[in-house]
């Protein structure tokens, strides 16, 4: 059989089966008890690969930043390989409505064009500024779930101020914050599993159809597309570019840590209940573990992570080291107490570790090991952080820390 349908049909098979099997699986010996923990120890935040400690802030972002993200890139996410032609990225504002929920704001739809010999792919990026804010206005971005081609994103006629979708916008708009929003799917097409049709296929070499053990999965396709978006964002004049704060939620919430860690024009970053993959560190393996994870969602990842199933501790890094490499820019971590498939006390711990970086550039971070109380947010340090009662998704409680913690990072409020 051709090597390429083999391929094929392995990588539809695979996740049938396993599905089928981890049906069974998927809510069995899954760990959320606190004293049956692995023992672990964290790889060294300050100290290279060859084992040189890390001394000056110089010396971090010169030898030890890059090396844990090209860590990352080949272990985890996935690298992206270099395209087989140039890819030209073109932007066009296809649509423009300056009376957005009763002229609060102005809502862009623009067209990303990406494009090169071998192919054509596009996302729709939603931009939405605040009409009676001083311009430039700093903004989030958000890594989103709806599509952005849906009418999630009209503003609902029975709540004002809020989106379809629910999302609070308007307070965003109040508080003199504009909004975008880039699509998970948009660059890989609705299916996770065949990556032929979406933006893989402007990458590869005459002959590849799949990605290399080390090359690019679902999470590092994100995390692409919110830098095409912030490509666009540096040449719009209402927004001010230098003060974009990257979100996500779940899935995106780790695709936002990925983002933002590479990316060093995203000024903030906000992962809400990102769990496994996300901001909960693997060695803990509690709720979610590497092996359920690439069990379920093969392409997420690299496949080379497949490699480190059940021998975390052989990782060279660890989800605090991702954090770190956000630094100096505040990072937030939402976590919730019943979202324990996430692993809330795994985040917390994993944005506490990476404080050591944060203070050793001369920020602030977090100074305890113990989970902060209910309710009890920590907005004021680089490293910030809270944990509320409840499951999985971003509340108005939620919300409303996000904007807060922008507020004091990027207003001094
Ligand atoms: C699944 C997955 C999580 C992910 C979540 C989501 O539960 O196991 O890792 O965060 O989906 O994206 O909502």
């Amino acid at each position: 059989m051709n090597r390429a349908l083999y391929l094929l049909l392995i990588t539809l098979l695979i996740p049938t089966l396993l599905s089928a099997r981890e049906a069974k699986e998927y809510d069995q010996d899954v760990n959320y008890e606190e004293n049956r923990l692995p023992e672990y120890d964290l790889p060294p935040l300050l100290v290279s690969s060859g084992g040189k400690p890390i001394k000056t802030p110089e010396e971090w972002f010169s030898i030890r930043r890059p090396e844990i993200l090209s860590l990352y890139s080949n272990l985890i996410y996935g690298r992206i390989p270099k395209p087989a032609q140039p890819v030209d990225v073109r932007f066009e504002v296809v649509k423009e409505d300056p009376d957005f929920m009763d002229g609060k704001a102005t809502r862009k739809d623009v067209k990303i064009i990406l494009e090169n010999e071998k192919g054509r792919v596009s996302m729709h990026f939603l931009v939405f500024v605040p009409n009676n804010a001083g311009k430039p206005v700093p903004a989030f971005l958000k890594h989103s779930f709806n599509n952005t081609q849906s009418n999630d994103f009209d503003a609902s006629e029975t709540r004002p101020g809020f989106l379809k979708n629910g999302w609070p916008l308007g307070a965003f708009f109040d508080r003199g914050y504009g909004f975008c929003a880039v699509y998970q799917q948009d660059l890989l097409r609705h299916n996770e599993v065949e990556f032929l049709k979406g933006i893989h296929k402007l990458f590869y070499p005459e002959g590849q159809s799949f990605p290399k053990a080390h090359e690019w999965g679902v999470l590092s396709a994100c995390a692409y597309g919110a830098s095409r978006g912030m490509d666009y964002l540096e040449s719009d004049t209402d927004i001010d570019h230098t003060r974009i704060a990257i979100m996500g939620h779940s899935k995106m919430g780790k695709a936002t840590l990925w983002t933002a860690a590479q990316d060093d024009r995203f000024a903030l970053a906000i992962s809400a209940q990102s769990g496994c993959a996300g901001a909960a560190l693997w060695r803990r393996k509690s709720g979610e573990t590497l092996k359920k994870m690439v069990t379920r969602f093969p392409y997420w990842l690299c496949r080379n992570a497949w490699k480190f199933v059940e021998q975390e501790d052989d990782l060279p890094i660890d989800q605090h080291m991702l954090l770190a490499c956000i630094a100096p820019r505040p990072v937030y971590v939402h976590s919730s107490t019943d979202d324990t498939w996430a692993d809330p006390r795994g985040e917390y711990l994993s944005a506490y570790h990476a404080s050591e970086v944060y203070e050793f550039l001369g920020k602030k971070g977090l100074t305890s090991p113990d989970l902060p109380e209910i309710r009890k947010p920590i907005l004021t340090s680089e490293v910030g952080f809270h944990i509320r009662e409840g499951g999985h998704s971003i509340d108005p409680y939620d919300w409303e820390q996000f904007m807060k913690f922008a507020d004091h990072h990027f207003k001094g409020k």
